[in-house]
């Protein structure tokens, strides 16, 4: 089965042709990042008017590049929610369209499990069950992985995500948007204990995630630093190192924490925050003494893309669950919510 899987569920739009759910012929991603950057994070309404502009070449760069037409596609994935609703409309809409014109099935896709399941991209890949932590700018959760489709969530950030944290910190350090890279970047020059900034593991057991007083945290810092930066002895890189570290340790604990909770040996981590390479050396680290393997998608799955819809559109449609024509768009769309 060639599925087309299309993501425009936040800044990026992006179409992908995956064969049997695995291996990809193109995964083409259109970025919105100079467009937002002026504004220090993305605007829904310029968001949406870029997709609209991008959404059919990307589309057909996706099929020239995998060397195929309309006619080679045998069903269509694409991302309902959730995320950003004039962004998600475009997508939905164009899949509808290219659905109804070539009479092919279409499967409606949860961004989420697009996300956990981006790691099916990859040669190696984990048995079920597994435990699946989501960083990104717009979720930060903890998953127990059964099967496919059998999602339970074990705990959220309960405001910021772990993404969202690192691009409002390095607004505050006027590095630009969007900031995880920037960060990770500076962050190597810096010492990662000069600044004991707050970790936030709430209580013993839980695996909910606080990144809101944190990010305070830094802002209120640098206020005073400001000052005397000179005198100092602290570096914007120590900032940059010592707050990168304070999300880590807390993502790395609690993420193995679940593992250790579910008697799993499998850990996935994905989502934008996942191409960071601390995070990645850390949980190796962190995990190796637990006898827990870590898995990673390449950088280019981690991100948002239409790849990972595909993979998460096949499934669906190989159990036969094509979505009716009258499916909305979902702004929230929690993951039990799939049937
Ligand atoms: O998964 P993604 O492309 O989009 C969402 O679904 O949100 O993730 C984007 C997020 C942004 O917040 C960005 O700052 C963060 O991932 N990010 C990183 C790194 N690269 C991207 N965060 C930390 N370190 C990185 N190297
Ligand atoms: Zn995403």
């Amino acid at each position: 089965m060639n599925i087309l899987g299309i993501d425009t569920s936040c800044d990026d739009t992006s179409a992908a042709v995956v064969v049997e759910g695995r291996k990809i012929l193109s995964n083409i991603v259109h970025s919105q990042v100079k467009l937002h950057h002026p504004h220090g994070g993305v605007v829904p309404e310029l968001a949406s008017r870029e997709h609209l502009r991008n959404i059919m070449p990307v589309v057909q760069e996706a099929l020239a590049k995998a060397g195929t037409g309309m006619g080679d596609i045998d069903g269509l994935a694409v991302t309902v929610g959730p995320g950003l609703v004039g962004s998600l409309l475009v997508g939905l809409y164009y899949a509808k369209a290219m659905s109804y014109v070539n009479g092919l099935p279409m499967a409606a896709v949860n961004h989420l499990e697009g996300h956990i399941l981006s790691i099916f991209l990859e040669e190696d890949v984990p048995e079920f069950p597994f435990i699946c932590m989501t960083v990104s700018g717009g979720h930060t959760s903890i998953y127990n992985v059964k099967g496919y489709g059998d999602y339970l969530q074990m705990g959220q950030t309960l405001d910021d995500a772990a993404g969202e944290a690192f691009d409002k910190v390095a607004k505050i350090l006027g590095l630009g948007y969007p900031g995880g890279a920037v960060i990770e970047k500076l962050a190597r020059q810096g010492k990662v204990d000069k600044i004991d900034f707050p970790r936030a593991f709430l209580s013993k057991d839980s695996l909910d995630f606080s990144f809101s007083g944190l990010k305070t945290s830094v802002s209120l810092f640098i206020r005073k630093w400001k000052d005397k930066e000179a005198d100092s002895g602290v570096s914007l890189a120590d900032i940059a190192a010592s707050f990168q570290e304070a999300v880590i340790d807390v993502l790395v604990a609690k993420v193995l924490k679940a593992a250790g909770m579910m008697k799993t040996d499998s850990v996935v981590v994905a989502g934008g925050v996942a191409c960071n390479n601390r995070l990645r050396k850390r949980l190796k680290q962190d995990a190796s003494g637990k006898g827990i393997r870590i898995y990673h998608p390449r950088p280019s799955y981690c991100t948002d893309n239409g790849a990972m819809i595909a993979v998460a559109g096949y499934r669906r449609l190989l159990e036969g669950h094509e979505t009716e024509m009258s499916v909305d768009v979902r702004s929230k769309y929690p993951i039990e919510d799939i049937d």
